[in-house]
């Protein structure tokens, strides 16, 4: 009797491995996306206006580095969280340390789905979770862009994360809980509001620093953009939704493409780097975020 119920337990834990195992496997873009994708033209030049709207400079350009047009993205930026260190990898061109020669499937699937060439998970340190909703010919004019940047030979260094983080395969647990591709702020937009959504839910990922994560480290999507502790440790990155804001569309507008805010505060820490970027934008992605932010209460 006791050996049928240690045989049974046996069997049911070897399931709910089997389970896990396969909850938790890479989930690589599907045929028809990949097909589809493969047949789209490349513009590298529009591609330049999908880099900045989603800030990859931001975190993998050289840290040693000055603002440039055409960034080195040699990585070795180090982000401190609660669950360790992550280092941005090279992603420039360079065909030995960096992303040169991969296909455009391959990245494809490391930005939107965050699996690697070889199958495995990425962390969501990498934004994969917003670049999800990403437009397929968005992407494909971003490799081509990203490919005419110039390459480094700094090799990429490994993240420090301590047991259990650092397996990858866990990963996949957490993206079956929290990687989704559906809209956080549904309902009836105007084309504007509805290119704002597209810039900050999708490439700008406003909400991996400015929404409150839950116990299991997602976005707490019903406190979407009030503000969230600093994943440094040190301070709390500031509400942006309409009511604790309080800004009008153009003083939103203005702090995006200048760093002032209505107070002539400068922006500063993590914020900085982004509204680098967003200063590169046109004028009416700007209003179109501003627009955006003032339908979320
Ligand atoms: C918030 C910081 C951050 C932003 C923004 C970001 N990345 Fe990353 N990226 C990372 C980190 C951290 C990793 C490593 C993740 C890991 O080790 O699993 C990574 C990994 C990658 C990889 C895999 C590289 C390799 O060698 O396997 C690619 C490709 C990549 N990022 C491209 C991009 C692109 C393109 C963008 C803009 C659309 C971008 N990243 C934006 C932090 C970022
Ligand atoms: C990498 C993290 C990060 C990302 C991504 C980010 N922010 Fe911020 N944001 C911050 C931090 C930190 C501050 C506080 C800046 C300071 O102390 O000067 C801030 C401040 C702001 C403020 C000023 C709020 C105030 O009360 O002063 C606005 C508005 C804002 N962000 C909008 C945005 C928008 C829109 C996006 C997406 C386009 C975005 N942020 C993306 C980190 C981030």
């Amino acid at each position: 009797m006791i050996r049928r119920i240690a045989v049974a337990l046996g069997l049911l834990a070897i399931l709910a491995g089997s389970a896990l195992w396969w909850l938790s496997r890479a989930q690589p873009l599907d045929a028809e996306t990949l097909a589809a994708l493969d047949a789209l033209d490349a513009d590298a030049e529009r591609g330049e206006w999908v880099f900045w709207a989603s800030g990859c400079a931001s975190c993998h350009i050289d840290p040693e580095a000055e603002d440039d047009d055409r960034p080195v993205l040699s990585g070795g930026q180090r982000f401190e969280t609660g669950f360790g260190t992550f280092l941005a990898p090279n992603i420039s061109p360079d065909p030995q340390h960096g992303i040169g020669g991969w296909t455009r499937a391959e990245f494809a699937n490391a930005v939107m789905r965050g699996v690697s060439p070889g199958g495995a998970h990425y962390y969501p340190a990498f934004p994969y979770t917003a670049y999800v909703r990403a437009a397929l010919q968005d992407i494909a004019d971003l490799h081509a862009f990203i490919d005419t940047l110039p390459e480094s030979d700094t090799p990429s260094a490994p993240n420090e994360l301590g047991f259990p983080f650092s397996i990858r395969r866990g990963v996949g647990l957490w993206k079956a809980l929290h990687l989704r591709d559906d809209w956080v702020i549904d309902g009836d937009l105007d084309d504007a509001e509805t290119h704002g959504r597209y810039l900050t839910e999708a490439l700008a990922h406003c909400a991996e620093c400015h929404t409150p994560r839950g116990a299991t480290g997602g976005l707490d999507l019903s406190a979407w953009m009030t503000g969230a502790p600093n994943p440094s440790g040190r301070g709390r990155i500031p509400a942006i939704n309409t009511a604790d804001l309080g800004w009008s569309a153009d003083d939103i507008a203005l702090y995006l493409d200048s760093g002032f805010t209505p107070e002539f505060d400068v922006a500063g820490g993590t914020m900085a780097a982004v509204v680098r970027a967003m200063a590169r934008l046109r004028p009416e992605d700007r209003a179109a975020i501003a627009a955006y932010l003032l339908r979320i209460d």
